[in-house]
């Protein structure tokens, strides 16, 4: 019997910083980690999906490649048989599909999401296009496409999960068994079995989240940044007036949460017996690590090998277009 499939996608129109690291790639890698060989595992990058609001198109290519290999270099393995990694635009069917939903997808039940409204608010009213309306149809098709069951996503993309559902459950109803309905949110959190999410904070500001869409380079620490540089964000760290650094909480002292969350990271034994150090020690021992983290990652990242990931994306770019087409046709042929 064919594998189940396990289906996420990868953001990539903008660089990471160690937000993205922590509470985004590795993630990724570890869901590899843990169920490849049972399922099967596509990693896709929603490139389409990418300038549903206003981006630098000059860009978007190369950045796509460029986090990549980001996740290469944090231990996404590209040899193993399970993983399917691809771009969306490069599998047509994606486009296609989600015209032939979007005409049997209510306006209304369109204009109720509120990734939708929360966006719209974001760039002005001015900016708002159908691509960004449309979205959640589009973000239908990456599943629907592949008959995944297992969808790994975050809270602000449940109630599009919810969506699939609905529509898939609608077609099948109309036109017979057409589509794999992915799972519910319950099942799928049960399947993930996830920890509590986590959610590095700005240097500067610790009571809002590192944020690449956030004007802050000083509270945010990019995987690009030069790691002496990245070490003198830390030691500048907003922290507090105590004079040791004790067990701080992100609800009484965030800054210093903030910091030890992040040495916890990169190096848990290092975060032992940290109580009595005062500030300077501290930042001084989570800006090594930082930079000892960056060096690494960097000197990683120059290893990985372009042509490889290229052929691997052909590859499976080409065993994907098989894949959706034929999920295609035979919706096509429903309607
Ligand atoms: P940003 O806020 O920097 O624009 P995105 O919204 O593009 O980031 O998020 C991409 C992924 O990275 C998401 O899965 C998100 O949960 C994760 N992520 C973003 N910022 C952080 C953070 N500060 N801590 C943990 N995870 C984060
Ligand atoms: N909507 C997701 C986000 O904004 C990206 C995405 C598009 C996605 N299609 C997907 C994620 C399919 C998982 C599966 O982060």
């Amino acid at each position: 019997m064919a594998k189940e499939v396990v289906l996420t996608g990868l953001r990539a129109n903008a660089e990471f910083h160690i937000g993205n690291y922590f509470g985004a790639i590795m993630p990724m890698v570890n869901l590899q980690k843990k169920h490849a060989g049972r399922y099967q595992i596509n990693m896709f990058m929603p490139d389409l999906h990418s300038f549903t609001t206003p981006i630098d198109h000059g860009k978007l290519y190369e950045q796509s490649f460029q986090n990549l290999k980001v996740f290469v270099a944090a231990g996404l393995d590209t040899s193993n048989p399970d993983t399917y990694l691809y771009r969306q635009s490069y599998v047509p069917a994606h486009s296609e599909l989600a015209w032939i939903l979007d005409c049997f997808t209510g306006f209304g039940e369109m204009s109720r999401m509120t990734e939708f409204k929360d966006k719209s608010e974001k760039i002005g009213s001015e900016r708002v296009t159908m691509g960004l309306f449309n979205y959640p149809v589009l973000m239908a098709a990456d599943f629907l496409l592949y008959g995944a069951r297992w969808v790994p996503v975050g809270e602000d993309q449940r109630q599009h999960l919810e969506y699939t559902r609905d529509i898939a459950q609608r077609f099948n109803s109309q036109f017979g068994d057409l589509f794999v309905v992915p799972a519910d949110n319950t099942k799928q959190l049960e399947f993930f079995a996830r920890d509590e999410p986590i959610r590095i904070r700005s240097l500067r500001n610790p009571e809002r989240k590192m944020s690449k869409s956030i004007d802050d380079p000083a509270g945010t620490i990019m995987l690009s940044d030069d790691p002496a540089e990245a070490a003198k964000k830390v030691m500048s760290a907003t922290t507090d007036n105590e004079a040791v650094v004790g067990s701080p909480t992100f609800n009484k002292r965030p800054g210093l949460a903030n910091l030890l969350q992040i040495l916890k990271l990169l190096n848990p034994a290092a975060a032992d017996d940290i109580g009595n150090l005062n500030y300077n020690e501290f930042k001084q021992l989570v800006a090594n690590h930082v930079s000892i983290f960056l060096s690494d990652l960097q000197s990683k990242l120059l290893a990985v090998n372009d042509s490889k990931i290229s052929q691997k994306l052909t590859e499976d770019e080409e065993a994907m277009n098989e894949v959706a087409n034929k999920t295609l046709l035979k919706v096509q042929k429903a309607v």
